[in-house]
This record gives C-alpha cells, sequence and structure tokens, in this order.
C-alpha cells in the first residue's frame, strides 16, 4: 500500500511570454494533473531565469507574468499551490549539498551544457550547476511525477541519479521521481519547423492577440505545392499545428483534402487562423481579467512561500542530520 500522498511538481522560468510549444508540450497537463493527484506543486523558477536575465524591472515583471499564466491556463488556487523558487532558499542549499556529490563530468554531459558549449556561448557557473538546483526543487518535496515537455527529460534523469546517490552514500532521504512527457506533442514546431523556442524567434504566443496569430500562422514556411496538388500532410508545418487545434472529425477532413489534392496552404492557413483564435480568446481574456488584481496574487504567492518554506525546513532538517552538520 502507497503510505504516502502522491505528489506532482513543475516549474516555469520567468523568462518571457510562453508559447503554444510551452503550453501543449508541459503547462497543459499540469491542468490535468491537478484533479490526479493528491498534492500540486507548481512554482516559479526565477533562480534558473536569473542564468539569462539580469534586470531586477523585468525579472519582476516577468515572475508576476508567470503566476498570472498559470491561472489564466486554469490552474485552480485551491487545488495547486503556485509558489515563488527565491522565496525558499533551502532549494539553494540543497544544490550546493547535491554540487558535492556531484562530478564535473557527469554534468558535462547536460545536453543543455553541451549545446550551450556548441554554440560557443559564454557559459556560467549557475548554467553549468542548472541541473542540481532542479534536482533541489524536485527532491525537496517528495515529488512523484513531474511533468514537463521532452528536452527536460535528461534534468529528470539527473534529479533521479542524484537521489540515489545521496542515498547511497549518506543513508535513504529521497524519492525518485518519474517524468511525465506527453509523447503525441513531445516536439511543437514553430512557424519555421524547427522546435518552437524563443531563441528562435518562431513562436505564436499563448496568450496572442488576434493580429498576432494571424501574423504568425501567415509566415508558417511551406513547400511551394500549389492548391491541386496532392500533398503529404506529415510534411507540413500547418499540418502538425492542425494536429493541436482541430476536432479529430475536422482534422480526417484536412488531411484527406492534402492527400487528394485540393486545399492549398492559404487555406489551410486561414482554417488554423480561426481555430488558434477559438482556443486562445478565452484564456486571453481571463488573463485580462486576473491581471486586475495584482495585490491578491503577490499575496497568494506570498502565503504559499512561507507554508513552502517551513516544509523545505523539515527536509532540510533531516538532510543535515544525515549529512551530519547538525549537532543534535
Ligand atoms: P523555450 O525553448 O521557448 O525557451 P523553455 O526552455 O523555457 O522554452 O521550456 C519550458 C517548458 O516547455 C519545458 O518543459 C519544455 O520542455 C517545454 N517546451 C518548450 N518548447 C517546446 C516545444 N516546442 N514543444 C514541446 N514542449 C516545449
Ligand atoms: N528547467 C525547467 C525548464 O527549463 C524549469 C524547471 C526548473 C523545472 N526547476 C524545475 C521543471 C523542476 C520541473 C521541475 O523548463
Amino acid at each position: 500500500m502507497e503510505t504516502k500522498e502522491k505528489t506532482v511538481l513543475s516549474g516555469v522560468k520567468p523568462t518571457g511570454e510562453p508559447h503554444i510549444g510551452n503550453y501543449f508540450g508541459a503547462m497543459k497537463q499540469f491542468v490535468d494533473l491537478q484533479e490526479k493527484y493528491d498534492e500540486s506543486l507548481f512554482f516559479i523558477a526565477d533562480y534558473h531565469a536569473l542564468n539569462t536575465l539580469h534586470n531586477a524591472d523585468e525579472m519582476k515583471q516577468n515572475i508576476f507574468e508567470v503566476a498570472l499564466d498559470y491561472l489564466a491556463i486554469g490552474l485552480d488556487p485551491k487545488k495547486v499551490t503556485i509558489f515563488k523558487q527565491s522565496d525558499i532558499p533551502q532549494h539553494a542549499e540543497l544544490a550546493v549539498i547535491f554540487n558535492t556529490i556531484t562530478t564535473m563530468p557527469y554534468l558535462m554531459r547536460a545536453h543543455a551544457f553541451k549545446d550551450a558549449e556548441a554554440k560557443n556561448k559564454e557559459i556560467s557557473v549557475g548554467t553549468f550547476d542548472y541541473p542540481m538546483l532542479m534536482a533541489a526543487d524536485i527532491l525537496m518535496y517528495d515529488t512523484d511525477a513531474v511533468p514537463v515537455g521532452q528536452d527536460q527529460k535528461q534534468h529528470i534523469e539527473i534529479a533521479r541519479d542524484t537521489a540515489e546517490k545521496f542515498n547511497r552514500t549518506f543513508s535513504d532521504e529521497f524519492k525518485l521521481p518519474e517524468p511525465l512527457i506527453l509523447k503525441e506533442v513531445a516536439v511543437v514546431p514553430g512557424t519555421d519547423g524547427q522546435k518552437m523556442s524563443k531563441s528562435y524567434n518562431n513562436t505564436i504566443p499563448l496568450f496572442a492577440e488576434d493580429t498576432e496569430i494571424e501574423k504568425a500562422v501567415m509566415s508558417i514556411v511551406t513547400d511551394s505545392k500549389s492548391p491541386e496538388e496532392k500533398k503529404n500532410p506529415e510534411e507540413d508545418n500547418i499540418f502538425a499545428l492542425h494536429k493541436l487545434f482541430s476536432s479529430i472529425e475536422e482534422l480526417e477532413g484536412i488531411e484527406k483534402r492534402y492527400k487528394e489534392g485540393g486545399m492549398g496552404y492559404k487555406e489551410s492557413k486561414e482554417i488554423l487562423i480561426e481555430n488558434i483564435k477559438k482556443f486562445i480568446s478565452p484564456m486571453r481574456e481571463r488573463r485580462k481579467e486576473l491581471e486586475k488584481d495584482k495585490d491578491s496574487i503577490i499575496k497568494m504567492l506570498e502565503e504559499n512561500g512561507e507554508k513552502m518554506r517551513e516544509r523545505a525546513e523539515q527536509k532540510m532538517q533531516s538532510v543535515r542530520e544525515k549529512i551530519g552538520v547538525s549537532l543534535k
């Protein structure tokens, strides 16, 4: 019999506007999972964002924006605890401890580090150590499941390895978390066909205004087939997005017309625009309403920060005892 409650946890970095790749790859799951788990913890990963964002005003604004995003997509503050990572300094403390049981070559195998290195980017120590802070975020609360996009899978594996290493080196303390990755939307393509990402300028923002949606969809890259020509839907970037926004019947209809010929890319884009508008507008309007009450959102974050800090402190007391720095 399961003795402990099932806990789901995930975090989003406050680095700017979320896009539909973030939503379908990760955030949408949060909303579904809040009903299924005994405890749902969703936080704003501000210390992770600090690796790329060194502007206090922007940071402050972005933190508030993520809280709004969480509520606008449908997270219910009665069912989930939304909090800010930096309100719980114990995360950083635990990351320092994890650093001491982790080797440099091990962290050098992380994709994020290798990508940055391949691009000859200047890598901060914080970026190199990113997976240790993330492991601390996850392991602090005896997390069972972590919903993320495909590109975060390795970070969850690192958290598991770190938990095992600690348990082996000292004694049993940490639960091993499982990643939750939706296979069918593992990678949402952007308007240029690459993975949708803030860094590639190929996004459709999750709370886009209608004109932004039109502009983004019209810019989707296609081949030069005429409307009459037969098309392979699996090779088309517009169709990849239809999969996310159409009903099954509508999708089958579009697929058939692609294969038989007779549907041009312009028409396909127009259908997509309408469906994206229908999907985004209620969330966008809800977000505008929530935005009016900034004070109550800040209060929620403060209260939850306090609650989670107490919980993290309890965990850390046990960790400090296990490593021998606590003299009691
Ligand atoms: P970006 O690449 O735009 O900077 P992040 O790295 O901040 O996005 O990703 C935040 C979350 O959204 C992660 O869980 C990530 O896996 C998911 N995600 C980001 N882009 C996509 C995408 N194109 N398809 C599916 N999931 C994505
Ligand atoms: N690294 C995640 C991202 O880039 C954000 C994150 C930080 C996170 N800590 C986490 C996600 C803990 C899940 C669990 O999207």
